[in-house]
């Protein structure tokens, strides 16, 4: 194509759709309502992560567990959680036991809910802009408080990108889910 610089080609399209991305059809702009879920493992960085989340304006959903009980089991918290934000009662998740890899395992199998153990940033964001994560795991006895909180600061304000590469990619693993019923 014969294009002069700083020409946009005409195809038909609105400036619109030229200079925003494509949004994935169920994607909130806005994340208010943030679901919360954690075993004894977790239990101290989720009540850390819930006043800074309160502290920023976010509306924060507890799926508990509300006290520490050593006895306690990740699935009883981190499922009810999963199950609202596949369902969109929350708009997001964030999820901790004591590595974070129960919580992901037991969330991964409730249809719609889209989790990963995160420890970095670049897959806090990556990981909502290609894959359109839902939930974020995180480790209670393998990472501080700030980094902690800094990887959710990064996943929630990412966004899916809804590129169409993307949707092809997560389309091929929502057909697993088909037969599946939730739980
Ligand atoms: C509980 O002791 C621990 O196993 C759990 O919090 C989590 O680390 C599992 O992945």
């Amino acid at each position: 194509m014969d294009m002069k610089t700083n020409e946009i080609p005409d195809l038909g399209t609105t400036i619109e759709s030229v200079l925003l991305p494509k949004l994935h059809p169920v994607v909130e702009l806005e994340l208010k309502r943030i679901g919360l879920a954690a075993d004894h493992g977790g239990f101290e960085l989720k009540e850390y992560l819930k006043k800074n989340l309160k502290d920023a304006g976010f509306e924060v959903i507890d799926f508990g567990n509300i006290l520490i009980n050593d006895e306690d089991d990740y699935p009883d918290f981190v499922i009810p959680l999963a199950k609202a934000v596949a369902n969109k009662e929350v708009d997001r998740g964030i999820a901790i036991c004591g590595s974070g890899v129960g919580a992901c395992v037991a969330i991964n199998k409730v249809p719609k809910a889209k989790a990963c153990l995160i420890s970095d940033t670049f897959s806090a964001r990556q990981g909502v802009e290609d894959d359109d994560l839902n939930i974020i795991c995180l480790g209670g006895r393998i990472m501080g408080n700030s980094l902690a909180w800094e990887l959710v600061e990064t996943f929630l304000a990412a966004r899916f990108s809804g590129a169409e590469r993307h949707r092809r990619r997560l389309a091929k693993v929502a057909e697993l889910e088909k037969n599946n019923k939730q739980p």
